[in-house]
């Protein structure tokens, strides 16, 4: 059976999972869904509101949910949020339906993106900078290895619009 093409995108916020989808999925003319965004969609409310009102062990569930529902797409790019691989079975369930591809980023780049927008990320809000460099690093060492389980990854001051070219067409095959 052929099930065309899935692919999850996956790394830590600011890695650039949902801009570089819709890049490459333009690109390549495939679907993009981004987990975050359907989440915001179904529930009508903001990410940092879900947190706020209903914590975080609810917002997982809604992601898990979502995460789920991309089982009978095919030519598809799915951006995850940084936490998808590392809650449930989500990491497993990825790994069997698809093609992961994680986007390596070092927490000084992350810094760079991230630290402007602290008050949008739940889980980076009210930090110093340097308590937000010390949770960055502690945050991404604790999930790097389950990240690194990828079947591809790629350094993110390397991506550009072919990146995933070469993958594509392994899937393809
Ligand atoms: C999270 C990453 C965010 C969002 C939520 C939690 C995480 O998505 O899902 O704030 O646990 O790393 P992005 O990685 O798309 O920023």
């Amino acid at each position: 059976m052929n099930t065309g093409v899935k692919i999850f995108l996956i790394g830590f916020m600011g890695s650039g999972k949902s801009h570089w989808g819709k890049i490459w999925a333009d690109h390549h003319n495939f679907k993009l869904v981004d987990l975050d965004e359907e989440i915001v969609k179904s529930s009508g409310m903001s990410i940092e509101t879900i947190f706020e009102k209903f914590g975080e062990q609810q917002f997982r569930e809604w992601e898990r949910e979502q995460l789920k529902r991309t089982e009978d797409i095919s030519n598809v790019l799915i951006a995850c949020g940084g936490g998808v691989p590392c809650f449930f079975d989500n990491m497993d369930w990825m790994l069997k339906n698809g093609k992961v591809v994680y986007l390596k980023a070092s927490p000084d780049y992350i810094y760079q993106r991230v630290s402007g927008e602290t008050e949008k990320r739940p889980l980076l809000k009210k930090l110093n900078p340097m308590e937000l460099m010390t949770s960055i690093q502690e945050r991404l060492n604790e999930r790097e290895p389950i990240y690194l389980r990828a079947h591809f990854t790629l350094n993110v001051e390397e991506l550009n619009n072919d990146s995933l070219e070469t993958i594509i067409s392994q899937v393809e095959e």
